[in-house]
């Protein structure tokens, strides 16, 4: 209840605390990866190394953390930095700041429910929401706790003359979906080692070390009980009747497979009307094809490493890809971003906008549901302070930044 103070203003008990609470919160967890240690401690280790762990020797995960962190800003400086403003267009619609949430399958390993508390506080800040065709929550359902910033990432189904990948592309179309964003760099299942020694694979069964796990993490187990099981939500109608955690994700991995090809993109950019962009593209020969296909936008990408370890860091292909494709498409990307720094990094090389995945999923597993909000607003703080230090106004003013990029590549 608030009460007026002797001196006269408006408080209570609970706001102080509050505060109080943030303020704590704010000291105790200043980073990602601050939230990143936090979430190795509270979350089960088989379900935090599936979010954590990349491909093979995890050298492309790192790569992309130490390209964004060689990439020198130039500053300018005398100017007023009270006026600025973060709010972008991106294919017609108004989002309030360059960043977004990357498309990950199964979040709620990390923190049951992740989906939702994601896609909910997207909408409440309007940014983009990518959500993933492995995802713990449907289409349908994230439909209604996004409107109007909810993106749809596909995977590619080739059984039947891939009637699944065209009957989800119905879905995302009839819930609304405002963007189709098929992904190609997944052109063959990945050897991840940590996932090989915690024995996570499908169907995934509970021995006695996952369950010795689950017990030590009780904040996460209680998670799974509100939540229930989770299963591979887009793809129960596709199970037969018998929509179980197993068979859902059993579908997925025997019917999802390889990389879209050409005349693919093209049959799906035909029968998709809105907005249309291409995620993990890495070489500027592909960004060009895809424009030609009628591709919007691009995100450069290598799937934060999770796939193939030889990959260039994404952000050392965004120049080249800017290159070729700017004129013609908007250009995003995502691989490795980890703050507000970061963003304004990606911005300055020529990305329209820059996506996190682990981030997102550090916080919840951090912090639980408020999770989602604390990272969005860390990254949001940041970046208005980085955009200070730089001395730019707008987002459309950060391609006039002066950057030293040297592990930028050049592809003849
Ligand atoms: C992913 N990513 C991903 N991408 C995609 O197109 N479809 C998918 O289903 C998934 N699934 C997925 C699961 C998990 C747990 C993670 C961490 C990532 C890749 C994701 O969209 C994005 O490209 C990377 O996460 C970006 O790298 P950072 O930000 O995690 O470094």
């Amino acid at each position: 209840m608030l009460n007026r103070t002797s001196s006269g203003t408006l408080t209570s008990g609970d706001a102080v605390a509050a505060a109080g609470h943030v303020e704590a919160r704010r000291r105790r967890f200043p980073t990602v990866e601050s939230l990143r240690s936090h979430a190795r401690r509270r979350v089960p280790n088989f379900a935090f190394d599936f979010v954590d762990g990349g491909a093979n020797d995890e050298e492309c995960a790192r790569r992309n953390l130490r390209a964004f962190a060689d990439i020198e800003l130039l500053p300018r400086y005398c100017i007023d930095a009270d006026t600025l403003a973060t709010d972008v267009e991106l294919f017609g619609r108004r989002y309030s700041a360059p960043f977004g949430v990357a498309p990950m399958g199964s979040a709620g390993m990390m923190w049951p429910g992740a989906e939702i508390f994601l896609a909910r506080e997207a909408q409440r800040r309007r940014v983009p929401y990518i959500l993933a065709t492995p995802a713990n929550a449907s289409i349908e359902r994230i439909a209604e706790f996004a409107p109007d910033v909810f993106w749809f990432q596909l995977y590619r189904f080739p059984y039947d003359d891939h009637a699944i990948t065209f009957d989800l592309v119905k879905r995302a179309d009839a819930a609304g979906a405002h963007v189709l964003v098929p992904t190609i760099d997944s052109a063959g299942k990945s050897k991840r080692p940590r996932d090989i020694r915690n024995g996570v694979k499908v169907p995934f069964k509970i021995g006695p070390k996952t369950f010795f796990q689950i017990a030590a993490s009780p904040a996460w187990a209680m998670a799974l009980r509100k939540t229930g099981m989770l299963r591979t939500e887009n793809i129960v109608p596709y199970t037969q009747g018998r929509a179980t955690r197993d068979t859902t994700a059993q579908t997925m991995q025997v019917k999802a497979r390889g990389s879209h090809t050409w005349d693919e993109l093209a049959r799906l950019r035909d029968r998709w009307k809105r907005a249309f962009v291409v995620k993990g593209v890495l070489h500027p020969e592909d960004a060009e094809r895809l424009v030609a296909i009628g591709a919007d936008g691009l995100i450069v990408s290598n799937h934060g490493g999770r796939h193939f370890d030889g990959a260039p860091a994404s952000v050392d292909m965004l120049p080249a890809i800017v290159a070729v494709a700017g004129k013609r498409a908007t250009v995003m990307i995502d691989s490795g971003i980890r703050s507000g720094l970061d963003i304004l990094r990606a911005l300055a090389l020529g990305a329209s906008a820059a996506f996190t995945g682990r981030p997102f999923l550090y916080g919840l597993g951090a912090l639980g549901e408020p999770g989602a909000r604390y990272v969005m607003d860390m990254f949001a703080d940041e970046l208005r302070t980085e955009m200070k230090h730089v001395g730019i106004q707008s987002i459309a003013d950060a391609k006039e930044i002066t950057v030293r990029h040297s592990g930028a590549w050049r592809v003849a």
